[in-house]
């Protein structure tokens, strides 16, 4: 499988974004993030024609926790995006990243004091409210900062996006949102338009995520649009904003067949349009959030493969080939929290035939199997691998486990290679340690 702008060159190498995969192994070190921007730009290109051609006044804000920092930051201000912050690290390095506050929304089930103040200060363009808390906290802090914030209200419509438990956030089972059917959405609508302090545009929902079905999504446009009519039948406001949330899934293997990005906006489109026009609703703009299906394929991970071992195992008896490289768990969390599969290739032998099998392993200490079964063609010490789709809740997700330092991340594009985030130093681990005298 070869995604985005990834080809095999003259040389049997991989090649992304016009950059030879190996030279950057050489030129970077491993394990390196490869970002492949000219796929970034064409997903954002993409989500914005699709809903805008398929529902008409919209907006596609990318949501940041899928690989937020400063580089991506700039990239979607100068694509006229907006941008999904979570906490107040994700807004600063926003705002660092020359991303424009008003085109901001915050999300999580729980800002902080600080955070919400932070939001008020920069003129967050709006403020997704999760809790009955939450509501009174920053009508005070806009209060006495003498401004009004802009709000949306998450809603939780019930809806089972048959996904990963761990990713799964619209059901009625979660910690996310007000419950739609329960009445504490429709509670949280009539405070919001009682207080003082926020002004309340519209109602946000998101349902989950790695979605390879449209199905929950034409399941919860109905919930939310019946939720748009009964708050103008009992308050007589009509909200001028709705928003979808994010979750479309991306390839992670070759027999991964995700809707396209046109698909879900056709399908979404169609459920809300129709909806509005059953509740004879003014037709309120439409925000949608993606993250995953904006860089995921767009990344690849380059390792360096160490002991190539095998073992014999007793269950299927036979034997298991053992590759080890030089990153793992705290480079790409995936496999162990959601057993998410990869699919590789060996950057140096690109288009050699994969007829053997391999089991791809981390070198923490812990089993941090990467992929448990792969073909590949021959694997030796010193080849590189490249994990794709990793472009997505990598790098954001990285650790320092075991106290490697996190990976260095390059954006390639029309054949130049950019440093965007420095590999971490020695010393980098060490910057926020302290030694009490006693024990210096
Ligand atoms: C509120 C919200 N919006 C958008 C997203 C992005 O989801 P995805 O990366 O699946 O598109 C998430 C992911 O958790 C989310 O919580």
């Amino acid at each position: 499988m070869l995604l985005g702008t990834q080809r095999v060159n003259e040389r049997n190498h991989l090649e992304i974004g016009g950059c030879d995969a190996v030279e950057l192994a050489a030129e970077f070190g491993t394990p390196l993030y490869v970002v492949d921007e000219a796929l970034i730009r064409q997903n954002c290109l993409a989500y914005k024609q699709a809903f805008q051609r398929e529902y008409g006044d919209s907006a596609v804000a990318y949501a940041g926790k899928a690989f937020i920092v400063r580089a991506v930051c700039a990239l979607m201000a100068k694509l006229d995006m907006w941008l999904d912050v979570a906490s107040a690290g994700e807004l600063y390095t926003a705002l660092k990243g020359n991303f424009p506050p008003q085109r901001m929304l915050f999300h999580g089930n729980y800002k902080t004091q600080q955070e919400l103040q932070m939001a008020v200060d920069h003129g967050v363009g709006y403020v997704v409210v999760d809790s009955f808390v939450e509501l009174d906290q920053l009508s005070a802090t806009a209060q006495a900062a003498g401004r009004v914030q802009p709000i949306l209200i998450r809603c939780n419509p019930g809806v089972d996006p048959h996904t990963h438990r761990l990713i799964s956030t619209g059901k009625e089972d979660s910690k996310f949102g007000f419950n739609i059917k329960d009445g504490s959405a429709m509670a949280a609508v009539k405070r919001a338009l009682e207080l003082p302090g926020v002004d309340l545009q519209g109602i946000h929902c998101h349902i989950g995520s790695q979605l390879l079905d449209l199905t929950p999504y034409t399941e919860a446009a109905p919930v939310m649009t019946s939720f748009l009519k009964q708050i103008r039948d009992e308050t007589g406001v009509e909200l001028p904003v709705l928003d979808m949330g994010g979750g479309l899934g991306i390839r992670y293997l070759e027999e991964h067949h995700p809707p396209t990005i046109d698909e879900l906006a056709k399908s979404l489109s169609a459920a809300l349009l129709d909806g509005i026009a059953k509740a004879g609703l003014t037709k309120p703009r439409l925000f949608v959030e993606p993250g995953r299906s904006i860089v995921g394929e767009a990344g690849t991970t380059l390792y360096t493969v160490g002991p190539v071992k095998e073992v014999s195992i007793p269950e299927p008896p036979g034997k298991r080939v053992y590759v080890s490289v030089d990153g793992g768990l705290s480079d790409n969390p995936r496999p162990a929290l959601y057993d998410a599969l990869y699919s590789a290739l060996v950057a140096n032998k690109a288009g050699d035939e994969p007829k053997f099998d391999y089991t791809v392993s981390g070198r923490h200490c812990e089993t941090d199997m990467l992929i448990p079964h792969i073909k590949l063609p021959r694997v030796e010490t010193g080849d590189i691998l490249a994990v794709q789709s990793t472009g997505a809740y990598n790098y954001s997700m990285a650790s320092n486990y075991n106290r490697f330092t996190r990976p260095a991340v390059v954006f390639v594009y029309d054949g130049k290679a950019d440093l965007v985030v420095r590999r971490e130093t020695l010393d980098d681990l060490l910057k926020c340690d302290l030694l009490p005298d006693r024990l210096a």
